[in-house]
């Protein structure tokens, strides 16, 4: 099939989707300028996991790790949705059953204007007491202080998970939901290796959900996909949902 056919293809499984699951990783927001993690330019290419975002590193050194978050969220504050996010805020406002679920921790679906995204690890302008557990959302960038503080005194950390920790249960557990229930599963701009993200699309499928992927290159849900989507999402999402 000509990449054509399967977009027109794609796009009617869309329309007659009486459940949409949705998982995207960093790839789509590639095309608004944020580096992805594995790929040529990625994050964990130049700089080591282990040193950064483990729990053991932030004990080592909190000031170190607070460092790297925040020249992260300066980053990333300038960031705009692109027209791939965009597209997911309209398929989600013309289906009736739409599930996102996001890997990516940068905000750019809220920013979009996706509703209530399920935010498997986490959010990079959330912040949690090390102490108390308290929550607080914190957009301030530069952080006036580094490493930051609780209100009562404790280390906030960034509430991001981070390597060797487990998943949000209640998040991973719609997401669980959401990927049985859905009859069509659309996957985006992500590597595939990160466990348990990646089993989602595998666990759909094997439930009766058809499969659709897209990204730059194959990933090993490419072969379990029934359609597979070549390209850039910021390019092909917008495709999917055109009249
Ligand atoms: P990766 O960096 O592992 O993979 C990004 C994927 O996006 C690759 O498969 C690329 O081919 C694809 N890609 C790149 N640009 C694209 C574009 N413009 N359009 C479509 N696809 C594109 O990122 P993730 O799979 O999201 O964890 O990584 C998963 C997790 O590993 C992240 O959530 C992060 C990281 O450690 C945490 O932050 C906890």
């Amino acid at each position: 099939m000509s990449q054509k056919a399967e977009i027109d293809q794609a796009r009617k499984w869309i329309v007659e989707a009486k459940a949409i699951t949705v998982l995207t990783g960093a790839g789509i927001s590639a095309d608004s300028g944020v580096p992805t993690f594995r790929g040529d330019g990625g994050l964990w290419r130049k700089y080591r996991a282990e040193d950064l975002a483990t729990p053991e590193a932030f004990a080592d050194n909190p000031k170190l790790v607070w460092e790297w978050y925040d020249w992260r969220r300066r980053q990333l504050a300038g960031k705009r949705p692109n027209p791939g996010h965009i597209a997911l805020t309209e398929m989600e406002r013309r289906s009736s059953g739409f599930t996102l679920i996001t890997q990516n921790v940068d905000g750019l679906h809220d920013l979009a204007g996706s509703r209530l995204p399920l935010k498997l690890h986490g959010d990079i302008w959330n912040l949690r007491c090390t102490d108390c557990s308290a929550r607080s959302v914190n957009r301030e960038t530069p952080l006036k202080r580094l490493p930051p503080l609780c209100d009562c005194g404790a280390l906030l950390r960034p509430d991001i998970v981070w390597f060797g920790e487990s998943l949000p249960q209640d998040v991973l557990e719609e997401a669980w939901s959401r990927a049985c229930a859905a009859d069509l599963f659309l996957v985006v701009g992500t590597s595939a290796l990160v466990q348990p993200a990646a089993s989602l699309p595998l666990l759909a499928r094997e439930r009766g959900a058809r499969l659709v992927e897209i990204n730059q290159q194959k990933t090993p849900l490419t072969a379990h996909a029934d359609i597979a989507l070549f390209g850039t999402a910021g390019d092909l999402l917008p495709a999917l949902v055109t009249l």
